[in-house]
């Protein structure tokens, strides 16, 4: 009997040989510093900061430590507006802050914090902004700037998907007060664990230095309740390690990108969501939306993968504001957050990391095309299809941005020629 395909999940993490890294395991051994910003620490945060082209990094063992010291080191307070669609670590840093999250819709097509609505939600509470590069895709940071800059509000941005990601002026990472990574196994760049702050000055930083060490400053000086944050020497190690071929595993992951969306042109019902055309993206997911006109519903196309050993993930679902913490705050009314809301019902993300090969691709768009073949032509024993939990009529999907279209090829191939010039990893 054929052995059934390897699963695929949505993401594999990205290791240097081993035989690389024994060498620094072996000066870790040897000097017994394993933490404490030690000198893998200190090298990783002046190798990131001259990769990404920003002024000051404080590395942590996880962005979500990272964002609750963040938040601590603004002396943020009171009220935060942020979005719905995102990893829920992020509003959880609020909560951990004892800050009221005040939930604002997402825009149709970045799906980042809409600008646009962010300003009727400020109270007199309110002092920041905790917006999220949602799948890498920078937000409208000059819209944002603005707003908090009008209000005196603080911005932190939840950078965790947003590794390497540029916009016309450099690197995303600098917008707002504070930037925080995700370095998670899960992530383009992975430290196992790990995350970090990109501070604008090395006095945001010297203080954020205190914070992920206890408040300490020195042997016998605390000046803040601070927390255990710091990364330790084996994550940072590996940090150098990964940095060494980061630019080709953003290639890597372009390429798969640009494989999918050619692969995908043209299915009635499903939309690829879109890159950002003016920035260098990161190809952290490869997000699809099910819409009305697809003959099955969004869970029945994620089992109907799954069934074929293709683990998506459906990235928001459900959205932060249905979590238990979350559900009562009058911001969390979905009729407030109608875009999130139906987003929500409608994504999968598609495997995309840089070993997954080019064949797999194709098989992945190959289920999703079959899917997409209209009822009239289905075998009978084909369960009826729901567009029930869609939550868009067609007329909405039809109308609702100029992101409604179906997935468009990338101008250098056609589905048809490069399904058949497919090359593997
Ligand atoms: C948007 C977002 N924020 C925060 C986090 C938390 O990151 P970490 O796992 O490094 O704590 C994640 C991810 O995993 C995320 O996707």
């Amino acid at each position: 009997m054929p052995n059934a395909p390897t699963p695929i999940y949505v993401t594999q993490p990205h290791l240097p040989p081993l035989d690389d890294f024994v060498p620094m395991l072996r000066e870790i051994w040897d000097s017994k510093v394993l933490t404490n910003g030690g000198p893998f620490h200190q090298r990783l945060e002046a190798a990131l900061a001259e990769h990404l082209g920003v002024g000051h990094i404080a590395l942590f063992t996880n962005a979500t430590v990272a964002l609750v010291t963040a938040l601590q080191a603004l002396r943020i307070t009171g009220e935060v507006i942020t979005t719905p669609y995102s990893f829920v670590a992020t509003a959880h840093s609020l909560l951990w802050n004892g800050i009221k999250p005040v939930f604002v819709d997402i825009d149709p097509v970045t799906l980042n914090l809409d600008p646009a609505r962010v300003e009727a939600a400020i109270t007199p509470q309110t002092t920041a902004i905790l917006p999220v590069h949602c799948y890498g895709r920078p937000c409208d940071t000059a819209a944002l700037q603005r707003i908090a800059d009008t209000y005196g509000l603080k911005l932190i941005y939840d950078a965790a998907h947003a590794f390497g990601v540029r916009d016309g002026g450099g690197s995303v990472l600098r917008h707002g007060d504070l930037s925080v990574l995700s370095f998670h196994a899960t992530k383009v760049f992975n430290t196992f664990e790990g995350g970090a702050i990109v501070c604008p000055d090395a006095k945001a930083k010297t203080r954020i230095d205190h914070l992920k060490n206890f408040g300490f400053v020195d042997e016998v000086t605390v000046v803040a309740p601070g927390i255990n944050g710091k990364m330790n020497e084996f994550q940072a190690a590996l940090g150098l390690m990964q940095l060494r071929d980061i630019d080709l595993q953003l290639d890597r992951r372009a390429l798969i990108d640009a494989h999918y969306r050619d692969a995908l042109a043209g299915v009635p019902g499903i939309r690829c969501v879109e890159r950002d055309p003016r920035a260098r993206n990161n190809h952290a997911y490869f997000a699809i939306l099910v819409g009305p006109e697809f003959p099955l519903t969004r869970d029945a196309l994620y089992e109907r993968l799954k069934s074929q050993g293709i683990h998506g993930r459906r990235y928001f679902h459900p959205l932060i504001t249905q979590f238990p913490m979350y559900r009562g705050l009058p911001s969390a009314a979905p009729a407030n957050l109608p875009v999130a809301t139906r987003i929500a019902q409608q994504v999968i993300c598609l495997p995309i990391y840089p070993a997954l090969t080019l064949d797999d691709v194709d098989r992945i768009a190959g289920i999703v095309r079959d899917a997409a073949v209209p009822r009239s032509h289905a075998c009978p024993s084909t369960p009826t299809p729901s567009y029930a939990n869609s939550g868009w009529s067609t007329a909405e999907w039809a109308s609702s941005s100029p992101g409604a279209l179906p997935c468009t090829a990338s101008p250098a191939s056609a589905w048809a020629t490069t399904a058949a010039s497919t090359t593997s990893a």
